[in-house]
């Protein structure tokens, strides 16, 4: 029997969303311009303001983002482009889709976000961009990876799709980027639109580049041919995509952005709730950040068994917290481990050892702003009674 009385199933993740964001809807929807618009606009500004950007385009997902910014930085067939196997497969999937190959650098063993020691050794004369995770939202070793960068003049698409407000030295992800940054307000991210991206740039040719692309290659602006300044008249400059955010997604996000700093203090709240009451534990391993993460935007909270301190394994350890209605996640399955990658560059375990042994041992336990005390109360409760019982 369980000490703990079970409850309601505990989801591992649910957006934030309150009256604010569903009045900024609805009035967007009786404005009657629901497509790309004002609202998409403003946000853009918004956003590029907050982070610290020049640039800001709003797109209909991370993945688009990542997509149009390594085109807009001429990654094409034939290149090169370094990533991280511990990863959502979106950051490898959008190098495939340019042409490129993706080539995988081992995580560090302590941050699980791409080792800087390790990218030198896989550059060739095809290499031309690295992709680098701000994994859990930490921020990666940025002055090391854009020292290789500057040294072989590559170019750098940060995914930034767990770090909306997580800062690097003091700095905002996102503030004066070099190349590109991309952020996902996807249902499970911190700033949630349910589907939704930004690209954040200080290159005025790559935001103007990213603008045509994910409209078709439509001539800028082409947006507002059916508003009075506008003009039926457009031309396609080159075969693009359909990857623009539209006016409804950026009503919640404006109402969310406004909202970030509370959302982020709750979730600060809940992480240090959490490493309280987990210091201790055997057989628990606790999430770390470098120290140039000065803030860590706490989209996940990792915790890694350790299985030289109890008999369970992660796999049971989840299947514990799901028989007390308690959800939970793995980020990430390997990306190499995955069949389109297996079957196309014959990649087997062993490959990237970091991240493998990483994959074994870890969970992300549920933090989000609208866990209420005791909820957070529940999980400890919860992951304590399950280690004890197996120790
Ligand atoms: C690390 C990472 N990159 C990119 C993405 C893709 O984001 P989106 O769903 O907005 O396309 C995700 C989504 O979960 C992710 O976790």
């Amino acid at each position: 029997m369980f000490q703990n009385s079970i409850r309601e199933f505990l989801p591992y993740c649910l957006p934030d969303i309150t009256e604010r964001e569903i009045n900024e809807v609805v009035s967007t929807l009786k404005s009657g311009w629901l497509a790309k618009g004002p609202k998409t606009i403003e946000f853009e500004n918004r956003f590029a303001e907050f982070v610290g950007a020049k640039y800001a385009v709003g797109m209909n997902s991370c993945t688009a983002a990542l997509h149009i910014s390594l085109l807009a930085g001429g990654i094409g067939p034939g290149d090169e482009v370094i990533t991280t196997p511990m990863t959502f497969a979106a950051s490898a999937n959008t190098i495939l889709h340019t042409g490129a190959t993706p080539i995988f650098v081992d995580i560090d063993p302590l941050t699980g976000c791409i080792d800087p020691n390790e990218i030198e050794s896989k550059i060739t004369s095809r290499t031309k961009a690295i992709v680098p995770v701000h994994y859990a939202g930490q921020a990666c070793d940025l002055d090391s990876i854009y020292s290789i960068a500057d040294k072989y003049n590559l170019f750098v698409s940060e995914d930034a799709a767990h770090a909306i407000y997580t800062q690097y030295k003091g700095r905002f992800i996102g503030n004066r980027p070099q190349n590109t940054v991309s952020f996902s307000f996807y249902a499970t991210k911190n700033l949630a639109t349910g589907e939704g991206g930004m690209l954040v740039t200080d290159d005025e040719f790559i935001a103007n580049k990213a603008r045509v692309l994910i409209t078709h290659g439509m001539s800028r602006n082409a947006w507002k041919r059916y508003a009075k300044d506008g003009s039926w008249t457009y031309d396609i400059e080159e075969p693009g995509y359909k990857y623009n955010m539209f006016d409804l997604q950026a009503a919640i996000g404006i109402r969310q952005l406004e909202r970030l700093g509370e959302m982020q203090k709750r979730r600060e709240n809940i992480a240090s709730m959490y490493n309280k009451a987990f210091a201790n534990v055997p057989g628990l391993l606790l999430p770390t950040a470098s120290e140039s993460t000065t803030i860590h935007s706490w989209h996940l909270y990792i915790i890694k068994i350790n299985s030289e301190k109890t008999r369970i394994n992660r796999n049971e350890f989840i299947e514990e917290l799901n028989k007390r209605n308690i959800g939970t996640s793995v980020h990430f399955i390997p990306v190499h481990y995955m069949s389109a990658y297996k079957n196309r560059f014959g990649y087997k375990q062993g490959d990237f050892p970091v991240a493998e042994k990483w994959f074994e041992s870890i969970v992300s336990l549920p933090l989000y702003p609208k866990m209420s005390d005791s909820d957070v109360q529940y999980v400890i409760d919860s992951v304590s009674e399950i280690i004890e019982g197996a120790s």
